[in-house]
């Protein structure tokens, strides 16, 4: 049987106003895979990522999700449908509990549903366990990103989108999102995955696409565009 794409975004363009922040890109995440969106300031990568979860309205092209056209549709519509987003800047609720932040994640699931979610979790991110009870706006920069993920996870999604997860953050941190990514992949959930760290993004992906001012320049797998003598330069400080 041909393998089936998780998502398949076609000639997508988006305007914001007379701005044109896309023209004409298309790119795919398959079943089970880890694809990053890499390239400078301003290049429409959150865009593209917003369209997807249908947060920003596409001007022309198709958005297909496990074969279905899902333009147009609510961005709660489609958690119900098994996507979830990480966006920049966390967002996590600091007034509310660690727990309470994680139950938001869960608004879409029945009642009682939502322990054993949390318990899955919690396992994910042990660093949050001892805290589960204590507002999110005392949490670190890089356990609010932790539980930004969790949040997401909390629906079970299969297909997540993170918008520049390891920004802020130190080293450390850094490293522990790298590896909960691989982690989240492992376990079967597609990741598409926006970067300004283009190291970190390539590495942990098996493809990846790097932008320009609101088009698609190149793709290639995480490994062969580490290697490129161009993103090498322009992206990774020459090194
Ligand atoms: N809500 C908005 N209203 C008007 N213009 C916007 C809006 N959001 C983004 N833009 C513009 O659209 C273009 C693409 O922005 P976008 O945020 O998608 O880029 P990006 O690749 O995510 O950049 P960054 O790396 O800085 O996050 C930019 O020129 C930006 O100024
Ligand atoms: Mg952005």
């Amino acid at each position: 049987m041909e393998k089936r794409l998780l998502l398949e975004v076609r000639n997508l363009s988006v305007y914001y106003g007379p701005l044109r922040a896309l023209n004409d890109i298309s790119f795919h995440v398959g079943e089970g895979e880890l694809v990053c969106m890499i390239g400078p300031n301003g290049a429409g990568k959150s865009t593209a990522l917003k369209a997807v979860a249908g947060l920003v309205r596409p001007r022309s092209g198709e958005i297909l999700y496990r074969g279905d056209n899902i333009k147009g549709l609510h961005p709660e519509t489609l958690v119900r449908l098994g996507m979830a987003i990480v966006p920049e800047g966390r967002r996590v609720f600091h007034t509310m509990t660690v727990l309470e932040n994680l139950e938001m994640g869960a608004y879409s699931r029945r009642d009682g549903h939502s322990k054993r979610e949390i318990e899955e979790v919690l396992e994910l991110f042990p660093s949050l366990k001892d805290r589960r009870r204590q507002k999110a706006g005392t949490l670190s920069t890089g356990e609010q990103q932790m539980l930004a993920f969790g949040r997401a996870l909390m629906s079970k999604p299969k297909l997540l989108l993170a918008d520049e997860p390891s920004v802020g953050l130190s080293p450390y941190y850094i490293n522990i999102v790298s590896e909960k990514l691989k982690e989240i992949n492992k376990r079967g959930t597609g990741i598409l995955l926006v970067e300004q760290n283009a190291r970190m993004a390539l590495e942990v992906s098996h493809r990846g696409y790097i932008f320009k001012i609101g088009e698609i320049m190149m793709e290639g797998s995480g490994k062969g565009l580490l290697e490129n003598a161009e993103i090498r330069r322009v992206f990774l400080g020459g090194r």
